[in-house]
Formats: structure tokens, sequence, C-alpha cells
């Protein structure tokens, strides 16, 4: 499977430069997030409050599971969190090749500052939520990852440009 599939925290680019990177590399784009409220017919936030986390993270696998038979390579950018499962970053391996899209703290917190959607980063202060997730993810995206990709200060187009290349 060649699928590139984008990893990383909340706020890295991932969709913005996943779609972009379609775009470029002439494929379909697949965003889980996107795809799971398709399904769903909900928000994100509303499968978190109604059901709990634990529904949306096994939406999420179901969805790893499908993607596996399906035969035309994609570009897909996965939600933060779904690495952290461990059967997750054994479907992404089998998926393609797994580029992890990192941005640091800071910047995460000035992309993040004012989010009202995403659960994960709801109550308490925004960035002690992120340094706690960011902690307790960052080995488990290297994990999960084949390449390490930094954002900072790169802008949109360079990105996509840079990670375009390596398919080329
Ligand atoms: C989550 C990240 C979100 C979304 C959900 C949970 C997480 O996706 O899947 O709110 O646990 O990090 P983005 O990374 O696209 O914001």
């Amino acid at each position: 499977m060649k699928n590139v599939i984008l990893i990383g925290f909340m706020g890295a680019g991932k969709s913005t430069i996943g779609r972009r990177l379609a775009k470029k590399m002439q494929r379909r784009f697949v965003d889980t997030d996107l795809w799971i409220e398709k399904q769903t017919g909900q928000k994100i936030k509303d499968i978190f409050a109604e059901h709990g986390e634990e529904y949306f993270r096994d939406l999420e696998t179901g969805l790893l599971k499908k993607l596996l038979n399906c035969e035309e390579e994609l570009v897909i950018a996965v939600g933060g969190g779904l690495p952290v499962r461990e059967e997750n970053r054994k479907l992404l391996k089998k998926l393609g090749t797994v580029i992890y899209l990192r941005a640091d703290a800071k910047t995460l917190l000035k992309r993040l500052g004012g989010d009202k959607h995403r659960p994960m980063l709801q109550g308490g202060d925004l960035r002690e939520r992120i340094h706690m997730l960011m902690e307790a993810r960052e080995g488990l995206y290297q994990q999960a990852a084949e390449i390490e990709y930094y954002t900072d200060n790169k802008s949109l187009m360079k990105t996509v440009e840079e990670i375009n290349e390596l398919f080329l």
C-alpha cells in the first residue's frame, strides 16, 4: 500500500497540508475526522459528549480497517489521537508511508488558542493540556512514523512541495 499518511498533534496542519498535497499528487484526500463526521452525521465534539472517547477511537480503528481494503492510493490525514492506540499504529504502517508533521508547542498554542471544537482541549489551561498531551504522544508519533517533518517556519507551499518530492 502506497498511501501517504499524515499524523501529528492537533494544529500541526495535517488537514490543510494533506488537502494541498493530495491535489499536487493528484490523489484523493481522506481526512479521518471529516469521514467520521460524515458517516455518523455528528460533529466530533458531540460524539465525544454523547458516546465518550473510546467510542470515537473505535470509529477511527474501524475506518483504518476499511481503508486497508481500498485499492486507490490516497493521501490520508488522521486525527491527532489516532496513533495513540497500538493497533492503529500497526494499521497505519500497513496502510502506507507515515509522516509525522511536527510543530513546536509555542506554534501549536498560537494556532489552538480559542478552539471550541476539540474535546481534548476543553477545560483547564490550554498550555498545560498541550504540554501534557504532547509529552504522552510524542514517542508514539515517532514509533508510528517513518519520516518526521518540521513545519515550523515553513510556508504551506514549501511544506507541500518538499513532501511531494519525497514521492517523486
Ligand atoms: C483529537 C484530534 C482531533 C480529533 C479529535 C481528537 C486528539 O483531530 O480527532 O478532536 O485526540 O488529538 P485533529 O488532530 O485533526 O485536530
